[in-house]
């Protein structure tokens, strides 16, 4: 037991011969505490100026928005660089290509000359040349013309790697290619 401080005194209750001093906390650890409280109240409000950013509603909104953007594409949502990463890869084209040959071929021919479907070697595009838009072509399909959805039957890595090797087939020289339809988009 140490002994009680000068400033140390007993508070009035007493208790079986059990007495209390009254020792306030120190003045540094008081100022603390309030500070938390305030701090806390600014940061539960969080409004713009007082808080510790602009308020929860613009955050909320800021958030929504970061996030459509990062996920735009209506399709898979394959960014177009990964698209082209995964065209980069010959393993992943050559994925793609059994993937053509076993559900596309049928329409678009197997060197994607086109037969029902258009040619898909040519420079010229219905729905967009740029792969992330092949990318989503394929996933949603054309469905009044006859151009199945390939989103919903295919695994979402299946549609990219055979957006791949549809990338890989622009340039190509089929047997008999179907003539061009559609905008011709500058490569
Ligand atoms: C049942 C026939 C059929 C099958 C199977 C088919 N397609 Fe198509 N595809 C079409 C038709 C028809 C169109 C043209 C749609 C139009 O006129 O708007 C088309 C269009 C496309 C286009 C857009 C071409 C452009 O000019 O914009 C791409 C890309 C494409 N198909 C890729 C594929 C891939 C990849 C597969 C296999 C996973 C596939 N298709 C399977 C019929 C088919």
């Amino acid at each position: 037991m140490t002994e009680p401080a000068k400033h140390d005194r007993l508070m009035e209750h007493e208790y079986d011969g059990i007495a209390e001093y009254d020792n306030p906390m120190p003045g540094w650890w008081v100022f603390t505490f309030w500070l938390t409280i305030v701090f806390a109240v600014a940061y539960a409000l969080n409004i713009g100026g007082i808080g510790t950013g602009d308020g929860r509603v613009a955050e909320y909104e800021k958030d929504m928005a970061a996030f459509r953007a990062a996920n735009s594409a209506p399709s898979a949502g394959t960014s177009a660089e990964a698209l082209l990463a995964i065209a980069g890869d010959r393993e992943k084209r050559e994925e793609g290509r059994e993937v053509f040959t076993r559900t596309c071929a049928a329409c678009h021919a197997a060197d994607g000359g086109g037969i029902i479907g258009p040619n898909l070697t040519d420079d010229n595009w219905l729905h967009g040349g740029r792969i992330d838009q092949i990318n989503a072509t394929i996933a949603n399909g054309v469905l009044a013309k006859g151009m199945p959805a390939w989103g919903k039957i295919l695994k979402p890595k299946e549609v990219d790697e055979v957006t791949a090797y549809v990338w890989s087939l622009r340039g190509t020289r089929p047997a008999r290619p179907k003539p061009p339809e559609g905008e011709l988009v500058a490569r």
